[in-house]
């Protein structure tokens, strides 16, 4: 039993979806579940039951809900009960009548009650890095404030990003950008782009998305065009990466460009949302035009992800950001709240 928990506790990535006995799961959906979630995983809208449940069950035959959701959060819902995970307390504990493998099989379970096949999976929502830009579909507000220690003045800078969803694999994404150095505070640009995932693997844990920005600067320079690929891949149930190559090219003078790649490693210890993880961030900068300075500029990017609330829709991101070569500033701090709207209100479940 030890032994079979302690495997478990290292198997979530390298569990494929196909590995559970759905048969054993349908039979625990039917008895334990269906009585609150409907036998198809939908509550019918004239069911009795619906008003004595606030909020009622969210429909798990929904293939975007269903998607979204990691089939591991799932787990820990089925097992913990709704309030350990932010939600309704109404949603029972498990853990005591089912054991490891039930829970295991009866998420399965539910897992195919919608048809995702073309919607990526929930399960390669990483966490938000710093600076490499992650490459699941969101329905999020993330504040990113930045405060840059330089030569001459430092500069304070904060961003609102507004991103969300649409289609199977598409999401918008807004970022209204405000910088304050002191003798300026001002909106210095507007982004606005489209992001789609173009591949994924369930199997491998590995997703990957490209997406296209338009930068508009309020100054009266030039437009810029920032496309960007972004790649994730969970390696274990505790090891993530991901990395991004991002260009930016001005309109008016294409050669002026950059290209930065970042790369991320995240160390998830424990499937409770509510922690403190580590993350380590190295990017490299690279101007098309030599510019005098190092032709290729580094830095490393140290950061704590904090899950503010108990599913983890609300968390900071804390991170300072250190040169590794000639940069343009001593030191960046990087503070990012993001707020997952499509799990509720920023309110619940704190
Ligand atoms: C007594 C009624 C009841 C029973 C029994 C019940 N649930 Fe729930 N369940 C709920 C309610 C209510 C919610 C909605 C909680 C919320 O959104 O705050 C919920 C939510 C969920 C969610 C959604 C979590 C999310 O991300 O929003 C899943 C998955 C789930 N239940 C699975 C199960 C499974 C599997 C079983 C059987 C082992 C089960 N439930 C048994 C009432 C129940």
């Amino acid at each position: 039993m030890a032994v079979a928990l302690a495997f478990a506790g290292t198997a979530t990535a390298a569990n494929p979806p196909g590995s559970a006995d759905l048969e054993a799961g349908r039979t625990i959906f039917e008895t334990v579940c269906a009585a609150c979630h409907g036998p198809n995983g939908t509550l019918p809208a004239d069911s009795p039951l619906r008003a004595t449940m606030n909020p009622p069950p969210a429909d798990l035959a929904d293939p975007l809900f269903n998607s979204r959701e990691p089939a591991p959060d799932w787990e820990m819902v089925v097992r913990h009960g709704g309030h350990s995970m932010g939600l309704s307390e109404q949603m029972p504990a498990q853990g005591g009548a089912l054991s490891e493998a039930d829970v295991r099989n009866v998420v399965a379970y539910v897992k195919t009650l919608a048809d995702t096949s073309d919607y990526p999976p929930g399960e390669l929502n990483f966490f938000l890095p710093i600076r490499t830009k992650k490459a699941f579909p969101e329905d999020e507000v993330v504040w990113k404030s930045r405060y840059t220690d330089r030569p001459g003045r430092d500069e304070f800078r904060n961003v609102l990003e507004v991103e969300k969803r649409v289609g199977k694999r598409g999401q918008w994404l807004m970022e209204v950008i405000h910088a304050d150095n002191g003798v300026e505070s001002e909106i210095t640009e507007v982004e606005v782009g489209y992001k789609h995932v173009l591949a994924w693997n369930a199997r491998k844990a590995s997703i990957l998305s490209g997406a296209v920005v338009v930068a508009f600067p309020t100054d009266g320079s030039s437009e810029a065009l920032a496309p960007y690929l972004a790649w994730g891949r969970q390696w274990s149930d505790r090891w993530i990466t991901q990395a991004s190559a991002r260009t930016t090219v001005p309109f008016d003078h294409p050669d002026e460009g950059q290209l930065e790649l970042t790369a991320v490693a995240h160390y998830k210890w424990t499937p409770w949302p509510r922690r403190v993880f580590g993350a380590m961030e190295l990017t490299a900068t690279t101007p098309f035009q030599d510019d005098g300075g190092d032709r290729v500029k580094f830095s490393a990017v140290p950061q704590v992800r904090i899950g503010l609330t108990r599913g983890g829709h609300v968390a900071l991101n804390l991170g300072v950001e250190v040169p590794l070569s000639d940069q343009p500033y001593d030191y960046r701090f990087h503070l990012n709240l993001l707020w997952d709207f499509a799990d509720g209100s920023f309110f619940k479940g704190w």
